[in-house]
């Protein structure tokens, strides 16, 4: 089993997602002595975003790509040869203004490529990344779940779907600005989550 871990976060050892994201690693690995890993920190390697002239590359023949296009290219190349090759990928992301952190934005820009992470076909998009699991550990300041404020996991869902990515799990930890006590049952409610995820 190949793990593809994403990390999302600002932070570094204070990240609750990394940590909440590692601890399912952690779990996986348990179950799987020979699973591989390969850690992809978005905010310590940043992915640049998709501008006019990333578009230019992608849309020019591989063939009459300039060095720089064909370079720039390649970086996104590199992130979908990743997750290709993952059986299992697992992710850490904090919730910021309501939405995804900038860097997971540019991953996801990155990863999703016509013809070869989805295509169109007469009966409508397909996505190609399939067979593979996803787990999610989101964590937020206050509580969101279930609310339209969460636009994290509708837009997860409908993004990892599209790409063809359905067996996805998500795990919690809110209320984490709300106070130590809040912050430690959130934590203990996520750890829960996990044991269950990991066993479905
Ligand atoms: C820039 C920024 C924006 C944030 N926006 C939100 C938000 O919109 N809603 C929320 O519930 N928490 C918000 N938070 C709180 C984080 O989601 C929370 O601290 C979470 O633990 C961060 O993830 P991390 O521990 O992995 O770094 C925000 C935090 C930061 C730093």
């Amino acid at each position: 089993m190949n793990i593809l871990q994403i990390n999302s976060s600002a932070r570094r050892e204070a990240s609750h997602s990394t940590r909440l994201a590692t601890r399912i690693v952690e779990r996986l690995r348990d179950a799987d002595a020979e699973a591989t890993l390969t850690v992809r920190d978005l905010n310590r390697a940043p992915h640049p975003v998709l501008d006019e002239s990333a578009l230019g590359a992608l849309f020019t023949p591989a063939s009459q790509r300039t060095p720089d296009q064909a370079a720039r290219v390649a970086l996104d190349d590199a992130l979908i040869d990743e997750i290709q090759a993952a059986d299992v990928v697992v992710l850490g992301v904090p919730m910021y203004n309501f939405g995804v952190p900038a860097p997971l934005k540019n991953w996801i820009d990155a990863i999703s490529r016509a013809g070869v992470t989805f295509r169109y076909t007469e009966k409508g998009p397909e996505g190609l990344l399939k067979g593979k699991k996803v787990y999610v550990a989101l964590t937020r300041g206050g509580n969101y779940r279930n609310t339209p404020a969460d636009t994290q996991v509708p837009y997860l869902k409908t993004v990892f779907t599209f790409l063809g990515l359905t067996d996805v799990h998500f795990v919690y930890a809110e209320g984490l600005s709300l106070g130590a006590t809040a912050e430690q049952t959130a934590i203990a409610s996520a750890y829960e989550q996990i044991e269950e995820a990991v066993a479905a």
